[in-house]
């Protein structure tokens, strides 16, 4: 195994590094850049059984160190990814992890069952509302999300990871979804917040309310990574704010065996290139491995 090689839930990734859903599209508009089959994967924009038209505008707006959307998770439906987007991933030679989501847990199963001949691994986006089931999010109910990881394990054979929610509380989530399953975990998601335009003295957001993702979350993302670790035996993938080796690291250290780049890669669309390349130097250096650091800020010195 080279420097950045890591094996996850038995697929061999060539380096830690993944795109974090709804932040990379399908990566078409990436291709261009560097090959795909360069990252260790691709996290494909959240996919529902239906289109979905998404929230009122303006969708997206700048905070300190990072940035509120509400996007109202708007994409085509898995047909239409089904016909282009995912078989031209697969001819990549990218690995592809599907984020799917949807308003009851038999349809989250119905996108996982047809995406998995496309997918590596299946995220299942616990952060949406719960539509027929008092609209919470499923991620804070620990019985709804449970029963969503049931059904999703039931229709497919790929390995799947719950995208837990940094906004409740999550070991009791993380508890129940083993019970129920899970194979992995993916952490964290945004946190809840709201910006307003003191012209119009109104919330900036057409939705009012929206995620904050990048660097202002990032000590967020590597506490819950932390005290997720020392509850499961499952293994994590890492995100919130990462923009640098040192923040892949960081994760790394708290327990993550996968870190992915999401906003980071707005700024800059070679980012989660960049992170891999350094990455790569400064563990040569060391002479160390990627593996080295997972979890081990956690062994007694
Ligand atoms: C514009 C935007 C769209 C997102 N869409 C999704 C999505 O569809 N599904 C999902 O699970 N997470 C979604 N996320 C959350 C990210 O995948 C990630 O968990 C979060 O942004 C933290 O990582 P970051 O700080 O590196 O961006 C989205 C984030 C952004 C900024």
């Amino acid at each position: 195994m080279n420097r950045l090689e890591v094996e996850f839930l038995g697929i061999r990734f060539p380096n830690p590094v993944v795109t974090a859903s709804g932040t990379f599209n399908y990566g078409l508009e990436y291709a261009h850049l560097y090959p795909l089959s360069a990252l260790g994967a691709i996290t494909t924009k959240g996919t529902s059984l239906e289109p979905i038209a998404g929230a009122p505008t303006p969708r997206i707006t700048e905070t300190p160190m990072g940035m509120l959307n509400a996007i109202g998770l708007e994409n085509k439906g898995v047909e239409a990814y089904l016909q282009h987007e995912l078989p031209w991933l697969k001819e990549q030679g990218a690995r592809v992890i599907v984020n799917v989501f949807g308003d009851r847990a038999g349809d989250f199963a119905e996108v996982a069952r047809r995406v998995s001949p496309y997918a590596n691994l299946i995220e299942v986006n616990l952060s949406c509302p719960n539509v027929h089931g008092g609209r919470l999010p499923f991620a804070h109910d620990p019985q709804a999300a449970a029963e969503v990881v049931r059904r999703v394990k039931d229709a497919t054979e790929r390995p799947v990871l719950a995208k837990l929610s940094p906004n409740g509380p999550i070991l009791p989530v993380a508890e129940a979804l083993e019970a129920a399953g899970v194979d992995g975990f993916s952490l964290i998601n945004t946190l809840l917040g709201m910006r307003m335009d003191l012209d119009k003295k109104r919330p900036i957001l057409g939705n009012a309310s929206g995620g904050l993702s990048g660097p202002a979350i990032k000590p967020v993302a590597v506490r819950l990574v932390y005290e997720l670790y020392r509850h499961t035996d499952r293994p994590i993938l890492g995100m919130g704010g990462v923009a640098s080796a040192a923040d892949a690291l960081e994760l790394a250290l708290a327990g993550a065996s996968l870190v992915a780049v999401g906003t980071a890669t707005f700024s800059n669309p070679y980012a989660p290139y960049k992170v891999i390349k350094g990455l790569d130097e400064y563990l040569s250096e060391r002479e160390e491995t990627w593996r080295d650091w997972i979890g081990a800020a956690h062994t007694p010195n």
